[in-house]
């Protein structure tokens, strides 16, 4: 029986995506070269844009088609889209088998076997649905991972802020930590598999800890779980992904600075340079308390990549909110920028908010500020021309034929020419960049 799995959303995602493989493939499933010679397509969904319900919508028009083709084949949605929807999947898509929610993967075999022992002939098999009540942790679970080299560790599941625009705290629960020795063994197993990275993963990371009991005094903490990772012999880097800038204490930014294992890289979403449009947004900090961390990180870590979040058309996003996002684009010198248009998300507070910004002007904002961001990425990466710099291999250039690709430990793309292989830690002389991608050639 063969599976055909497609992603939406992110890197947690990606990660539960390994787990839903393991899971069918200890199952017995085997993965289908395409959709068409699937017995069972899977969704694993996003919820956390419009976009991304829309795209996730689109594909499910080719799911559909091929379930009129044969209606005993499976189609099963998990992840975040279905956990907002629950139940009323099944009336909104009459097609569909099978639904869980992002903490619910163990419960597939389950769910699967229960719909397809309703089939009979050619009928569809009845709904089967499993939603997430406890902690969304899939850590645990058996796992396929597509990268030999590359890894990701869940720290926490779930997340306790309340940013007005967000829904993901509604579909993944309130956060949880693992406990410290478990992420410790993990991240153990996998160097012994020849992981050389490991990318932690959490909403909040910087909340990493606070809900776990204190082991005979000592606290947990998120630069705590850094140290104990960097003396890990053999993992060469640890990066993590998100930190919220309302969380990011003196210990974190330290553990970067001491830590040889950790990359000098943050992911620090700032969402907006306007004070008024954060505190709309509930995000805990104002625009002086962001510019003085970024002023901390940099002094503190030399040669820091600093990467972001920002939010376009948030209600009420006046022009001189816009104004003052650009500004403080250009203070913190961002390495590269997610930019985003404001969504409204059904049931969160900002969907109810007054002052939707015209299509017209969001459009223009979101010109301006890509091509700002854009524009700050390439002069910075410029600067990086005749640095020596270490690169973890990933393998041959997509773009460049006969060049290698990887990444530097500050998560910038270089392609290259040279003669190693993947998973190797080389020494690269960069000659030229551009916003997106350093070019160069391995140190002799
Ligand atoms: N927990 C992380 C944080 O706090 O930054 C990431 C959360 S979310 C998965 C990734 C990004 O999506 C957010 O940083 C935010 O910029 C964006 N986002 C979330 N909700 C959004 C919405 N309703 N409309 C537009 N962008 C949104
Ligand atoms: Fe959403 Fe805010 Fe939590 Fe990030 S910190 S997941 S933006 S609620
Ligand atoms: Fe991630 Fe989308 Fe869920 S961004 S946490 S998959 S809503």
């Amino acid at each position: 029986m063969f599976y055909f799995l497609t992603t939406f959303g992110c890197q947690m995602n990606e990660h539960d995506s390994e787990r839903i493989r393991g899971v069918l493939e200890e199952n017995g499933w085997q993965p289908a070269s395409g959709p068409g010679t699937a017995d069972l397509l899977v969704f694993n969904t996003c919820a956390v844009r419009e976009s991304a319900e829309s795209r996730l919508l689109g594909r499910l028009g080719e799911a559909s088609r091929l379930k009129k083709e044969r209606p005993g084949r499976l189609v099963a949605l998990g992840g975040c889209f279905a956990q907002s929807r629950r139940e009323k999947l099944f009336d909104e898509l009459p097609f569909l088998d099978v639904a869980f929610g992002p903490g619910s993967i163990s419960e597939l075999p389950r769910l699967l076997e229960a719909a397809s022992a309703t089939v009979t002939g050619d009928s569809q098999p009845a709904p089967s649905c499993c939603f997430d009540t406890g902690p969304g942790l899939s850590a645990g679970l058996p796992s396929r991972r597509s990268d030999r080299f590359r890894a990701w560790v869940q720290v926490m599941s779930g997340c306790t802020n309340c940013c007005s625009y967000c829904i993901v705290p509604s579909v993944r629960g309130p956060e949880r930590s693992r406990p410290e020795a478990e992420i410790v063994t993990e991240a153990e197993t996998l160097v012994e598999q020849g992981v050389v990275e490991i990318t932690l993963l959490g909403q909040n990371v910087n909340a990493y800890g606070l809900d776990l009991e204190p082991d005979g005094g000592r606290r947990f903490t998120f630069a705590g779980l850094l140290a104990s990772l960097d003396a890990i012999a053999g993992l060469e880097r640890i990066r993590f992904t998100t930190s919220h800038p309302r969380d990011l204490g003196n210990d974190l930014i330290e553990a970067i600075r001491d830590l040889p294992g950790v990359c000098e890289h943050l992911h620090l979403p700032s969402q907006s340079g306007s004070t008024r449009v954060l505190e709309r947004m509930k995000r805990g900090y104002s625009r002086e308390e962001y510019l003085a961390l970024s002023d901390r990180l940099y002094e503190a870590v030399p040669g820091l990549a600093l990467t972001t979040d920002l939010i376009v058309g948030f209600p009420g996003e006046r022009e001189e909110d816009f104004y003052r996002t650009t500004t403080l684009v250009q203070s913190c010198r961002f390495d590269s920028a997610f930019t985003f248009v404001f969504s409204p998300r059904p049931g969160t507070e900002a969907a109810a908010l007054p002052g939707r910004v015209p299509q017209k002007a969001v459009r223009r904002r979101m010109r301006e500020l890509v091509r700002l961001t854009q524009a700050l990425a390439e002069e910075k990466n410029r600067k990086l021309a005749g640095r020596r710099l270490q690169v973890l291999v990933e393998g041959a250039s997509r773009r460049e034929s006969g060049q290698l690709r990887g990444r530097t430990r500050t998560n910038k793309i270089v392609n290259f020419s040279g003669s190693a292989g993947a998973g190797d830690l080389v020494d690269v002389i960069v000659d030229s960049a551009t916003s997106t991608t350093l070019k160069g050639r391995q140190a002799g």
